[in-house]
């Protein structure tokens, strides 16, 4: 059977995803600080307002006015599509007692195509009880899903581990996972990518470098 799937704008990840990210699925993208998480998000973003498509950009860790910035360095002007795309920002320490999942009305509501949340590591915050993380994690995703939304999550790799996520949870309740990696190598930096998981995928799975150029991420061969 056919499935739909929903171009990532990422050149070279939709060829290893096999035309893109399954419609509705929920796709955890991990990586250490500075591995390209953020700048995911907004490519991501950015193909869905090109195709005509509802946007929102949910983050735990910059200003919008930030994101938009930064992102226009790559050349996508999300101020031109301000009737497309919905940016939501919160400081979580401004107000830590209110809801964590204070985006959700929003999310119900509207119809939207693509979601971006950067990053699920700051949900850390709210709670002191693992358990409750990994509860509130799981029911944040479980939403998502029920909206029948096509989302990108982040979440911050503790640096220096094998580990790609401080919470194995999210791992579990997302339907893909692409993992970002950054090593330093003397001045330079060798980036390279993996899609772990993809349900509803053949996928490659091979690790494969990618850069960081003035027009976002490209990414390149495999990795022998
Ligand atoms: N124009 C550019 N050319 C090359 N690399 C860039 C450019 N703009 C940003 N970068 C790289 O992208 C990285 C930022 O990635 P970002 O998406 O913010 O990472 P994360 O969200 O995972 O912390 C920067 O550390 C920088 O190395
Ligand atoms: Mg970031």
């Amino acid at each position: 059977m056919e499935i739909d799937r929903v171009e990532t704008g990422l050149p070279g990840l939709d060829e290893l995803l096999k035309g893109g990210i399954p419609e509705g699925n929920v796709v955890l993208v991990s990586g250490e600080s500075g591995a390209g998480k953020t700048t995911f998000c907004s490519q991501f973003l950015w193909k869905g307002l090109q195709e005509g498509e509802n946007c929102m950009f949910v983050s735990f860790e910059e200003p919008s006015s930030q994101i938009k910035k930064e992102a226009k360095l790559f050349g996508w002007d999300f101020e031109k599509y301000e009737e497309q795309v919905n940016f939501k920002t919160k400081d979580p320490f401004e107000k830590e007692d209110e809801e964590l999942f204070w985006f959700r009305n929003e999310l119900e509501r509207k119809d939207i195509d693509r979601l971006a949340i950067d990053s699920t590591s700051i949900l850390t915050l709210y709670h002191e009880d693992p358990y409750e993380i990994r509860k509130a994690i799981y029911e944040m995703i479980k939403t998502i899903k029920e909206t029948g939304t096509t989302a990108v999550i982040t979440a911050e790799s503790p640096s220096g581990s094998e580990r790609l996520t401080r919470h194995d949870v999210v791992q579990y309740a997302v339907d893909g996972v692409i993992a970002l990696y950054f090593q330093g190598v003397g001045e330079k930096g060798y980036r390279s990518l993996q899609v772990r998981k993809m349900r509803k995928s053949d996928i490659s799975t091979e690790t494969v470098s990618f850069e960081i150029t003035d027009k976002g991420i490209d990414v390149g061969q495999s990795i022998v």
